[in-house]
């Protein structure tokens, strides 16, 4: 099967009632871990590149190895999205690459650090939206701005300095027809997402509520939501690790997300936090190996076992069957008859 639109894997999502977890990637273990993962569970999968990934990659390995995935997994639908495209350059270059669906971060200027106005992210967000569509590629943008930083690119900050306005949301999605929208509710990226759990104060699941009341069939995301498991942090500590005590998103409160139209959870920490306690683990047991495999397989397992718990979590086990793929030629046709809600 070749890789798929985000949008129909959205659009299916929503009609199950089910999330979809993105996993972001830079190596080929981690696009292996996804896979067996999404084996096992028998889910659809969204694995995502950030602008760090594909130059640690040097984008063609990445693409060359995601269509190895699909070759390999040829009954899993799966989706190669760009994780918050910083201009509509760089997301034109993932569309030509081959990705099948693209964010446009436009929440932030292009240095990826410095919040925008909503003309800027208006405008830069239609450009890309415009381009997508024609190629049957999907287009998440973002609303209200993130906290924390991840591979060089956020407002920085705890999350809350720039939470998403419900009335301005829906301004966006009407002027922007994007498919998907990332909204800020006080999540940040990285592991120090929270000093404590979070309460209604700090995690605002009454604004996403809000936000889906006035906007019903838009497909939420979910940005910053690793859970940072205690169990993950202890095995880093355990074995050499120096990790302060931090709290993450709880899978509760995705899941009441996901009843709210949240419809892609990103996940990315949650897996480096499960690679490095395994690979730590080797190293301080054995000290003799020098065998890349022989900590590099542990750390495989390690991640595989936290994104099946994901997919299980969040309801997207058991669909990979469910439908059979749009081409994107398809949804060519389908953004420009409008039978894709826009
Ligand atoms: P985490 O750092 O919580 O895993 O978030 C990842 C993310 O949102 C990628 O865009």
């Amino acid at each position: 099967m070749p890789l798929v639109s985000m949008r129909q894997l959205l659009d299916e999502a929503a009609k199950g009632g089910y999330g979809v977890g993105a996993f972001n990637v830079n190596n080929m273990e981690q696009i292996q871990s996804i896979m067996e993962a999404a084996r096992e569970t028998q889910s659809p999968v969204i694995i995502q590149a950030s602008r760090g990934a594909r130059a640690y990659s040097q984008d063609r390995f990445l693409y060359h190895l995601m269509l190895a995935a699909t070759e390999l997994y040829p009954e899993i639908p799966t989706v190669l999205h760009l994780d918050h495209g910083n201009s509509p350059e760089t997301c034109q270059s993932a569309i030509d690459m081959g990705f099948t669906s693209v964010m446009m971060d436009g929440s932030l200027m292009p240095d990826g650090k410095t919040p925008s106005s909503f003309e800027y992210n208006v405008e830069a967000t239609r450009k890309v939206v415009e381009a997508a569509h024609a190629k049957g590629v999907t287009v998440e943008g973002e609303i209200g701005c993130l906290g924390g930083i991840e591979d060089g690119h956020g407002a920085g900050g705890d999350g809350l300095s720039h939470l998403t306005d419900p009335d301005q949301a829906v301004e966006f999605v009407k002027a922007t027809g994007v498919d998907a929208l990332a909204i800020a509710i006080g999540t940040s990226h990285g592991a120090y997402k929270f000093t404590s759990k979070p309460t209604g104060e700090t995690l605002k699941m009454e604004t996403l509520i809000a936000i889906h009341k006035r906007l019903p069939t838009t497909h939420l995301v979910m940005h910053g939501s690793s859970s940072v498991p205690k169990e993950l942090q202890d095995i880093i500590n355990q074995f050499g690790g120096k990790l302060k005590p931090t709290w993450g998103v709880p899978v509760e409160e995705i899941q009441l997300g996901i009843r709210n139209g949240v419809r892609k959870i990103n996940v990315d920490t949650d897996n480096r936090l499960a690679i490095t306690g395994a690979i730590r683990k080797v190293f301080m047991e054995k000290p003799e190996e020098f065998d890349p495999r022989s900590y590099m397989k542990p750390a495989r397992e390690a991640m595989k076992k936290v994104v099946a718990q994901r997919m299980t979590q969040f309801g997207q086990a058991g669909h990979a069957k469910d439908y059979a793929p749009i081409p994107l030629t398809e949804m060519v046709k389908r953004y420009q008859s409008e039978t894709v809600a826009v």
